[in-house]
């Protein structure tokens, strides 16, 4: 395996082969935790990695360097994914200083018992040489925690980007070039989707920073390190953060006796007569990850339930929930559903999280009694056709 970055700078992280689940994000393809290391007249270490797998990581370092000789720990984001580390990798390294802004000075010392540790605080800007090589820092607050930060070596073309341009995969390869192009653009998309897509707009003003800077290479804290495909990951990016629509319906929905999923399906009938890319999921067998990666894109979606309990079926609420908090913009859409005796929750409640994420209500809600007849079945078709007319001009 290839880990050396550039003359000096090597990956020194650890590959998760086996994680499932990064705080409700089924990462299906595992992920790594990239920590890099800089040899030069003074040696730094960028970033650490989840607590577990720290032994790992310093044996990685250790087969480079005396841990003697590391004279800063630099802390991008505080996030433990990043720095569970930290704490063996500071006892270890007796010369070592963790370099970190003010926030995550904070967040570190609540996080962990730091009294025995030599702290060197930066600001936006700052710089520290090593030799041949400047670390260069720039706060990039919220993307993905108010600590964050990129480093970068300006005698490299070299972002550390941590979270920003990550991905949750886990390979045998660290560069882009070495896995196809479009499975890590998918895991980039999912990546974005479920950690920050709520972080839009300081995630923009980030980018047009990261644009000022020359850029050869970007190392992030998850997945493939970005060599030959900067252009592409950046194009994606500025998609991602406005949630770019595409031509595109997203049908979601559960069901309890069928009625709602006889909704869904007719609905999906009217969109599948436009020239839209058209998609069906059911929330009880189609984990939110995937549905949460497919609305980023979807330029319409129509959300469906039943009544259940004066209330919504429960893996929708959940959903809901996980959706509305990553917060999609750019979308427009309807709720559907079918009740019983009370019409309360149901397409009412799907309405009002619909209401709540600011998506752009096409219709009223479309709601039945018990099973939807040919006649309902025909409405739910021209709902249909309404979104998926309206998704044809982002063809
Ligand atoms: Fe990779 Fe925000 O943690």
């Amino acid at each position: 395996m290839n880990i050396t970055l550039k003359e000096g700078i090597d990956w020194v992280g650890y590959i998760d082969w086996t994680v499932r689940d990064f705080h409700g994000y089924k990462t299906e393809s595992g992920s790594t935790y990239n920590a890099y290391l800089i040899r030069d007249e003074k040696c730094a270490v960028i970033d650490a990695v989840k607590a577990p797998f720290v032994d790992q990581y310093i044996n990685h370092i250790r087969a480079l360097t005396d841990l003697e000789k590391i004279d800063y720990i630099v802390c991008n984001h505080a996030e433990p994914d990043h720095s569970g580390g930290l704490p063996a990798m500071m006892a270890a390294c007796p010369q070592a200083e963790l370099v970190c802004n003010a926030k995550c000075k904070t967040a570190l010392e609540k996080h962990f018992d730091t009294v025995a540790w030599k702290w060197h605080v930066v600001e936006d800007g700052d710089t520290i040489a090593l030799g041949k090589r400047t670390l260069s820092f720039i706060n990039t607050p919220m993307v993905h925690w108010p600590e964050s930060m990129f480093t970068y070596v300006p005698e490299e073309k070299l972002l550390f980007s941590m979270d920003a341009f990550g991905q949750h995969y886990a390979s045998a390869f660290r560069f882009d070039d070495e896995e196809p192009l479009d499975v890590i653009l998918q895991e980039a998309k999912a990546y974005y989707a479920n950690i920050v897509m709520l972080y839009g707009r300081p995630i923009a003003q980030t980018m047009a920073r990261a644009a000022e800077l020359d850029i050869q290479m970007i190392a992030p804290s998850h997945g493939v390190i970005w060599r030959s495909h900067i252009k592409e990951v950046f194009e994606a990016y500025q998609g991602y953060v406005v949630c770019k629509p595409a031509a595109k319906v997203v049908i979601i929905y559960a069901s309890m006796w069928k009625s709602t999923e006889k909704m869904a399906r007719a609905i999906l009938e009217g969109a599948q007569e436009c020239n839209v890319h058209a998609q069906l999921f059911d929330v009880d067998n189609t984990h939110r990850t995937r549905i949460v990666t497919d609305v980023l894109d979807a330029a319409a979606i129509a959300v469906g339930s039943p009544t259940l309990n004066n209330s919504l079926m429960p893996e929708m609420a959940a959903a809901l929930t996980y959706l509305q908090g990553l917060r999609p913009t750019n979308k427009t859409g309807f709720a559907f559903g079918s009740y019983g005796w009370s019409k309360k929750g149901g397409a009412s409640a799907v309405e009002k999280f619909l209401e709540e994420m600011k998506i752009n209500i096409l219709r009223e809600p479309l709601r039945v009694q018990y099973v939807p007849s040919e006649e309902v079945l025909e409405e739910c078709r021209e709902a249909g056709r309404q979104l998926g007319k309206h998704a044809e001009q982002y063809k």
